[in-house]
Protein backbone atom coordinates (compact mmCIF):
# COMPACT_ATOMS: atom_id res chain seq x y z
CA UNK A 1 0.00 0.00 0.00
CA UNK A 2 1.87 3.60 -1.40
CA UNK A 3 -1.35 5.77 -0.60
CA UNK A 4 -0.96 6.01 3.41
CA UNK A 5 0.95 8.58 4.92
CA UNK A 6 4.22 7.94 6.46
CA UNK A 7 6.24 8.94 9.10
CA UNK A 8 9.65 8.67 7.82
CA UNK A 9 11.18 11.15 4.89
CA UNK A 10 14.50 8.97 5.08
CA UNK A 11 15.08 5.75 6.10
CA UNK A 12 15.22 4.45 9.66
CA UNK A 13 18.31 3.64 11.82
CA UNK A 14 18.98 -0.01 11.12
CA UNK A 15 17.66 0.51 7.42
CA UNK A 16 19.23 0.34 4.14
CA UNK A 17 19.24 3.36 1.64
CA UNK A 18 16.49 1.00 -0.13
CA UNK A 19 14.80 1.10 3.01
CA UNK A 20 15.01 -2.37 3.17
CA UNK A 21 15.82 -4.39 6.61
CA UNK A 22 16.96 -8.24 7.86
CA UNK A 23 13.99 -10.46 7.97
CA UNK A 24 15.75 -11.95 10.96
CA UNK A 25 13.40 -15.08 10.47
CA UNK A 26 14.88 -16.65 14.00
CA UNK A 27 13.70 -13.43 16.05
CA UNK A 28 10.07 -14.26 15.78
CA UNK A 29 8.37 -15.96 18.77
CA UNK A 30 6.28 -18.96 18.69
CA UNK A 31 3.08 -17.13 19.88
CA UNK A 32 4.22 -15.20 15.87
CA UNK A 33 4.65 -18.66 14.19
CA UNK A 34 1.51 -19.59 15.70
CA UNK A 35 -0.80 -16.79 14.36
CA UNK A 36 0.65 -17.35 11.17
CA UNK A 37 -0.60 -20.87 11.44
CA UNK A 38 -3.93 -19.52 13.05
CA UNK A 39 -4.51 -16.84 10.25
CA UNK A 40 -3.64 -19.44 7.10
CA UNK A 41 -5.92 -21.76 8.78
CA UNK A 42 -8.98 -19.49 8.58
CA UNK A 43 -8.34 -18.48 4.93
CA UNK A 44 -8.08 -21.89 4.16
CA UNK A 45 -11.63 -22.55 5.51
CA UNK A 46 -12.55 -19.81 3.01
CA UNK A 47 -10.49 -19.59 0.22
CA UNK A 48 -11.33 -22.81 -1.51
CA UNK A 49 -13.52 -21.98 -4.35
CA UNK A 50 -13.40 -18.25 -3.96
CA UNK A 51 -9.77 -17.37 -4.49
CA UNK A 52 -8.58 -17.16 -8.07
CA UNK A 53 -7.20 -20.45 -9.66
CA UNK A 54 -3.40 -18.10 -9.97
CA UNK A 55 -3.63 -17.33 -6.39
CA UNK A 56 -4.45 -21.10 -4.39
CA UNK A 57 -1.56 -22.65 -7.16
CA UNK A 58 1.28 -19.86 -6.42
CA UNK A 59 0.46 -20.48 -2.39
CA UNK A 60 0.63 -24.54 -3.10
CA UNK A 61 3.72 -23.36 -5.43
CA UNK A 62 5.31 -21.69 -2.37
CA UNK A 63 4.55 -23.95 0.05
CA UNK A 64 3.48 -21.12 2.43
CA UNK A 65 2.16 -23.24 4.60
CA UNK A 66 5.15 -25.51 6.14
CA UNK A 67 4.91 -23.83 9.38
CA UNK A 68 4.33 -20.26 10.89
CA UNK A 69 6.03 -17.23 9.15
CA UNK A 70 7.91 -17.71 6.12
CA UNK A 71 11.10 -17.46 5.90
CA UNK A 72 12.47 -15.15 2.80
CA UNK A 73 15.50 -17.49 2.52
CA UNK A 74 13.57 -20.60 1.48
CA UNK A 75 10.87 -18.71 -0.45
CA UNK A 76 12.70 -15.82 -2.33
CA UNK A 77 14.34 -18.88 -4.54
CA UNK A 78 11.66 -20.31 -5.39
CA UNK A 79 9.92 -17.51 -6.32
CA UNK A 80 12.60 -15.62 -8.11
CA UNK A 81 13.16 -19.20 -10.03
CA UNK A 82 9.22 -18.79 -11.25
CA UNK A 83 9.35 -15.05 -11.92
CA UNK A 84 12.36 -12.97 -11.53
CA UNK A 85 10.10 -11.72 -8.21
CA UNK A 86 11.77 -11.65 -4.56
CA UNK A 87 10.13 -9.97 -1.41
CA UNK A 88 12.08 -8.37 0.84
CA UNK A 89 11.42 -6.40 4.48
CA UNK A 90 10.63 -2.76 5.06
CA UNK A 91 9.83 -1.48 8.37
CA UNK A 92 6.72 -0.48 7.74
CA UNK A 93 5.47 1.70 4.69
CA UNK A 94 7.86 3.32 2.95
CA UNK A 95 7.86 6.33 0.46
CA UNK A 96 6.42 6.33 -2.90
CA UNK A 97 9.38 6.36 -4.69
CA UNK A 98 11.19 3.76 -2.93
CA UNK A 99 8.16 2.03 -3.15
CA UNK A 100 7.89 2.25 -6.87
CA UNK A 101 11.59 1.28 -7.54
CA UNK A 102 11.00 -1.82 -5.54
CA UNK A 103 8.25 -3.05 -7.73
CA UNK A 104 10.03 -2.01 -11.08
CA UNK A 105 12.78 -4.06 -10.04
CA UNK A 106 10.94 -7.05 -9.08
CA UNK A 107 11.04 -6.66 -5.23
CA UNK A 108 8.57 -6.57 -3.13
CA UNK A 109 8.18 -4.99 -0.15
CA UNK A 110 7.12 -6.77 2.61
CA UNK A 111 6.20 -5.15 6.46
CA UNK A 112 8.73 -7.86 9.01
CA UNK A 113 6.06 -7.75 11.93
CA UNK A 114 2.88 -10.11 12.45
CA UNK A 115 -0.60 -8.84 13.98
CA UNK A 116 -1.05 -9.71 17.57
CA UNK A 117 -3.17 -12.29 18.70
CA UNK A 118 -5.92 -9.78 19.68
CA UNK A 119 -6.17 -8.23 16.38
CA UNK A 120 -6.43 -11.23 13.76
CA UNK A 121 -8.84 -9.45 12.00
CA UNK A 122 -8.62 -5.67 11.73
CA UNK A 123 -4.88 -3.60 11.40
CA UNK A 124 -4.22 -0.25 9.89
CA UNK A 125 -0.82 -0.92 8.55
CA UNK A 126 -0.02 -3.90 6.31
CA UNK A 127 1.58 -7.14 8.45
CA UNK A 128 3.75 -10.17 6.70
CA UNK A 129 0.77 -12.23 6.56
CA UNK A 130 -1.14 -9.59 4.79
CA UNK A 131 1.86 -8.90 2.61
CA UNK A 132 3.05 -12.08 2.07
CA UNK A 133 -0.05 -14.23 2.23
CA UNK A 134 -2.05 -11.69 0.90
CA UNK A 135 0.14 -10.61 -2.22
CA UNK A 136 2.74 -12.90 -2.78
CA UNK A 137 1.33 -16.43 -3.91
CA UNK A 138 0.06 -13.36 -7.29
CA UNK A 139 3.65 -13.03 -7.95
CA UNK A 140 4.15 -16.53 -9.00
CA UNK A 141 2.07 -16.07 -12.50
CA UNK A 142 3.79 -14.55 -15.17
CA UNK A 143 1.09 -11.98 -16.23
CA UNK A 144 0.40 -10.83 -12.96
CA UNK A 145 4.26 -10.83 -12.25
CA UNK A 146 4.70 -8.38 -15.37
CA UNK A 147 1.67 -6.32 -14.21
CA UNK A 148 3.41 -5.45 -11.13
CA UNK A 149 6.60 -4.34 -12.10
CA UNK A 150 4.77 -2.29 -14.94
CA UNK A 151 3.20 -0.93 -12.21
CA UNK A 152 6.34 0.35 -9.98
CA UNK A 153 7.86 1.49 -13.36
CA UNK A 154 4.04 3.61 -14.26
CA UNK A 155 4.21 4.86 -10.44
CA UNK A 156 8.29 6.05 -11.20
CA UNK A 157 6.02 7.90 -14.34
CA UNK A 158 3.16 9.25 -12.78
CA UNK A 159 4.81 10.49 -9.77
CA UNK A 160 6.24 13.81 -12.18
CA UNK A 161 3.13 14.26 -13.73
CA UNK A 162 1.12 14.70 -10.95
CA UNK A 163 -1.17 11.60 -10.83
CA UNK A 164 -0.45 9.50 -8.52
CA UNK A 165 -4.03 9.86 -6.86
CA UNK A 166 -5.46 8.37 -9.84
CA UNK A 167 -2.67 5.54 -10.12
CA UNK A 168 -2.97 4.31 -6.39
CA UNK A 169 -6.72 3.68 -7.41
CA UNK A 170 -5.45 1.23 -9.70
CA UNK A 171 -3.67 -0.72 -7.33
CA UNK A 172 -6.07 -0.61 -4.50
CA UNK A 173 -8.67 -1.75 -6.94
CA UNK A 174 -6.37 -4.76 -8.76
CA UNK A 175 -3.56 -5.20 -6.85
CA UNK A 176 -5.48 -5.32 -3.29
CA UNK A 177 -9.40 -5.65 -3.79
CA UNK A 178 -9.47 -7.20 -7.60
CA UNK A 179 -12.14 -9.80 -9.03
CA UNK A 180 -11.81 -11.92 -11.86
CA UNK A 181 -14.29 -13.48 -13.97
CA UNK A 182 -13.61 -17.06 -14.72
CA UNK A 183 -15.20 -19.73 -16.45
CA UNK A 184 -16.27 -21.47 -12.95
CA UNK A 185 -17.62 -17.68 -11.69
CA UNK A 186 -16.38 -14.68 -9.83
CA UNK A 187 -13.27 -15.63 -7.93
CA UNK A 188 -10.66 -13.30 -5.86
CA UNK A 189 -7.28 -12.23 -6.65
CA UNK A 190 -6.95 -9.08 -4.32
CA UNK A 191 -4.60 -9.01 -1.43
CA UNK A 192 -6.84 -6.84 0.61
CA UNK A 193 -9.88 -9.28 -0.01
CA UNK A 194 -7.69 -13.15 -0.07
CA UNK A 195 -6.34 -11.91 3.58
CA UNK A 196 -9.21 -11.10 5.43
CA UNK A 197 -11.68 -14.08 6.23
CA UNK A 198 -14.69 -11.61 6.57
CA UNK A 199 -14.08 -9.54 3.17
CA UNK A 200 -13.16 -12.73 1.38
CA UNK A 201 -16.98 -13.56 1.96
CA UNK A 202 -18.29 -10.40 2.15
CA UNK A 203 -16.48 -9.43 -2.01
CA UNK A 204 -18.52 -12.41 -3.67
CA UNK A 205 -21.53 -12.97 -1.91
CA UNK A 206 -22.64 -9.93 0.19
CA UNK A 207 -26.03 -7.93 -1.62
CA UNK A 208 -24.00 -4.61 -0.29
CA UNK A 209 -21.76 -3.52 -2.79
CA UNK A 210 -21.39 -2.93 -6.51
CA UNK A 211 -19.12 -5.08 -8.36
CA UNK A 212 -18.64 -3.68 -12.03
CA UNK A 213 -16.82 -5.10 -14.64
CA UNK A 214 -13.35 -3.10 -14.97
CA UNK A 215 -12.27 0.13 -16.82
CA UNK A 216 -9.37 1.46 -16.31
CA UNK A 217 -10.23 5.07 -16.49
CA UNK A 218 -13.13 4.36 -14.51
CA UNK A 219 -11.37 2.95 -12.14
CA UNK A 220 -8.50 5.53 -12.27
CA UNK A 221 -11.96 8.16 -11.29
CA UNK A 222 -12.83 6.37 -8.44
CA UNK A 223 -12.52 7.08 -4.56
CA UNK A 224 -11.72 4.70 -1.96
CA UNK A 225 -12.01 3.36 1.60
CA UNK A 226 -9.58 2.25 3.23
CA UNK A 227 -11.22 1.51 6.71
CA UNK A 228 -13.90 -0.94 5.96
CA UNK A 229 -14.83 -3.60 3.10
CA UNK A 230 -15.21 -1.87 -0.07
CA UNK A 231 -18.51 -0.25 -1.44
CA UNK A 232 -17.74 -1.28 -5.38
CA UNK A 233 -15.22 -4.02 -6.70
CA UNK A 234 -14.11 -4.06 -10.26
CA UNK A 235 -13.81 -7.55 -12.19
CA UNK A 236 -11.36 -8.28 -14.92
CA UNK A 237 -12.32 -10.31 -17.28
CA UNK A 238 -8.38 -11.95 -16.95
CA UNK A 239 -4.97 -11.54 -15.76
CA UNK A 240 -3.76 -11.39 -19.38
CA UNK A 241 -6.26 -8.73 -20.16
CA UNK A 242 -5.48 -6.82 -16.27
CA UNK A 243 -1.67 -6.56 -18.17
CA UNK A 244 -2.88 -5.50 -21.77
CA UNK A 245 -4.05 -2.33 -20.09
CA UNK A 246 -0.98 -1.46 -18.56
CA UNK A 247 0.79 -1.83 -21.89
CA UNK A 248 -1.19 1.17 -23.08
CA UNK A 249 0.31 4.71 -23.29
CA UNK A 250 -1.16 6.65 -20.14
CA UNK A 251 0.01 9.61 -21.66
CA UNK A 252 -3.76 9.84 -23.05
CA UNK A 253 -5.54 8.71 -20.40
CA UNK A 254 -3.79 10.96 -17.75
CA UNK A 255 -4.81 13.63 -20.49
CA UNK A 256 -8.61 12.67 -20.10
CA UNK A 257 -8.15 12.56 -16.20
CA UNK A 258 -7.16 16.13 -16.02
CA UNK A 259 -10.56 17.39 -16.32
CA UNK A 260 -12.26 14.46 -15.05
CA UNK A 261 -14.38 14.66 -11.74
CA UNK A 262 -14.02 12.13 -9.27
CA UNK A 263 -16.48 9.34 -8.82
CA UNK A 264 -18.20 8.33 -5.36
CA UNK A 265 -17.29 4.68 -4.07
CA UNK A 266 -20.98 3.92 -4.58
CA UNK A 267 -21.94 5.71 -7.72
CA UNK A 268 -23.17 3.43 -10.77
CA UNK A 269 -22.52 5.09 -14.07
CA UNK A 270 -25.05 4.73 -17.32
CA UNK A 271 -21.92 3.61 -18.80
CA UNK A 272 -21.09 1.22 -16.16
CA UNK A 273 -21.20 -2.77 -17.22
CA UNK A 274 -22.86 -3.57 -14.06
CA UNK A 275 -22.52 -7.58 -12.83
CA UNK A 276 -24.28 -6.54 -9.62
CA UNK A 277 -25.86 -3.79 -8.45
CA UNK A 278 -25.25 -3.48 -4.44
CA UNK A 279 -27.76 -2.51 -2.20
CA UNK A 280 -24.95 -0.46 -0.02
CA UNK A 281 -27.14 -2.21 3.04
CA UNK A 282 -23.80 -2.80 4.91
CA UNK A 283 -22.18 0.95 4.22
CA UNK A 284 -25.32 2.10 5.18
CA UNK A 285 -26.16 0.62 8.80
CA UNK A 286 -22.82 1.93 9.44
CA UNK A 287 -20.59 -0.98 8.36
CA UNK A 288 -17.71 -2.03 10.83
CA UNK A 289 -18.72 0.83 13.06
CA UNK A 290 -22.29 0.07 13.65
CA UNK A 291 -23.38 -0.39 16.94
FE1 LIG B 1 -1.31 -4.73 0.36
Amino acid sequence: MSDFEHVHETPPPGAAADWTIAQDWRSYSQVEHDTWDTLYARQMQVLPGRASDAFLNGLHALDLNAGGIPDFAVINPKLQALTGWTVVCVPGLVPDAVFFDHLANRRFPSGQFIRKPDQLDYLQEPDIFHDVFGHVPMLTDPDFADYMQAYGQGGQRAAGLGVLPQLARLYWYTVEFGLMQTTAGLRIYGAGIVSSATESVFALEDASPNRIAFDLERVMRTLYRIDDFQQVYFVIPSIEALKAETLKDFAGVYERLQGAEDIAVDAVLAEDDVLTRGTQAYAGRGGRFAA
